[in-house]
């Protein structure tokens, strides 16, 4: 996407949440984020009580899931889908990877020129095993030539798809852009995957769910809440790691127990894992 501050944008919507509140409860909400953007991220925390949740909940569940690859898994080599804007006070996910994997190379890629801006920034510190890249969800064939010249793709590779995927219309065929990361990747590889859903709004809340995504959608860019069955057929062929689609919530959780509320409108999220022979 093109750099525009007249109309919202995705990364820098998102970004206003992603960052909580201050202890004054204001939004710490960006530095990145114009007008525009502060209005229709309000809109839907109004329609949506408790959707700052769902960010915060999908957020941590990736700080663990890079963790977990990262130390459980020993994986080297990550690759981004769709980053955002770092944080301010949060860490970046490479460097939570390199916690336990110092060498691990992590590529970041988006369609969002802001987000690739800001992401070269990160540069400057002189890391040759971070790189950013544009690159579009929607031609997955691509992506994954580019990263050649960056990773090796026939070493265990981890992909993150935080909150993209349901930018991808059924119309550009998502479950063909699952596959040809399942087929391409090698064995051993994962995926990290977090998706919007409407299923956790309570029945008297999915009125004020559908109006979000609408708004949304018209101010934004179309979005596709897809429910439990439509977001499992996405990861057909995928060996799904215990306990398989969850809440994002009940993903990875630390030992020391919820950190967040369970009954919170949430998005659905796995770790996958490319298990052919
Ligand atoms: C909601 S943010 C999620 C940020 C981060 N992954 C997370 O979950 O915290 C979605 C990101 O995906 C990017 N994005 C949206 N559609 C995309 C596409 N078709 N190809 C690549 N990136 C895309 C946006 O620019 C934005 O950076």
């Amino acid at each position: 996407m093109p750099f525009t501050a007249v109309r919202p944008s995705i990364p820098r919507v998102y970004g206003r949440w992603q960052g909580g509140r201050d202890p004054h409860g204001q939004w710490r909400g960006g530095k990145d984020t114009f007008a525009p953007d502060r209005a229709i991220a309000d809109l839907v925390v109004e329609k949506v009580p408790g959707f700052e949740d769902v960010i915060w909940q999908n957020w941590a569940f990736l700080k663990r899931a890079v963790g977990h690859l990262a130390k459980e898994a020993g994986v080297q080599q990550f690759i981004d889908i769709g980053p955002g804007l770092p944080v301010d006070g949060e860490p970046l996910l490479p460097d939570i990877a390199r916690k336990y994997q110092p060498e691990a190379s992590w590529l970041a890629v988006d369609n969002d020129q802001q987000v690739l801006v800001r992401w070269r920034q990160e540069l400057d510190r002189g890391d040759d095993r971070l790189q950013v890249m544009f690159g579009d969800l929607r031609d997955p064939a691509r992506i994954l030539a580019n990263s050649q010249r960056f990773l090796n793709l026939s070493r265990p590779t981890a992909v993150l798809m935080g909150a993209v995927v349901h930018f991808v219309l059924d119309e550009d065929g998502p479950a063909d852009i699952m596959r040809t990361f399942r087929d391409t990747l090698a064995p051993g590889s994962r995926l990290v995957l977090t998706h919007a859903t409407a299923d956790g709004a309570k029945d008297d809340a999915k009125a004020g769910v559908k109006e979000a995504a609408e708004e949304y959608t018209d101010a934004v860019a179309r979005i596709t809440l897809r429910s439990y069955d439509q977001v499992a057929a996405l990861l057909d062929g995928w060996t799904l790691r215990e306990p398989g689609l969850a809440k994002t919530v009940d993903l990875l959780v630390p030992e020391d127990g919820l950190i967040y509320a369970a009954d919170a409108p949430h998005a659905w999220a796995a770790v996958a894992v490319v298990s052919r022979e």
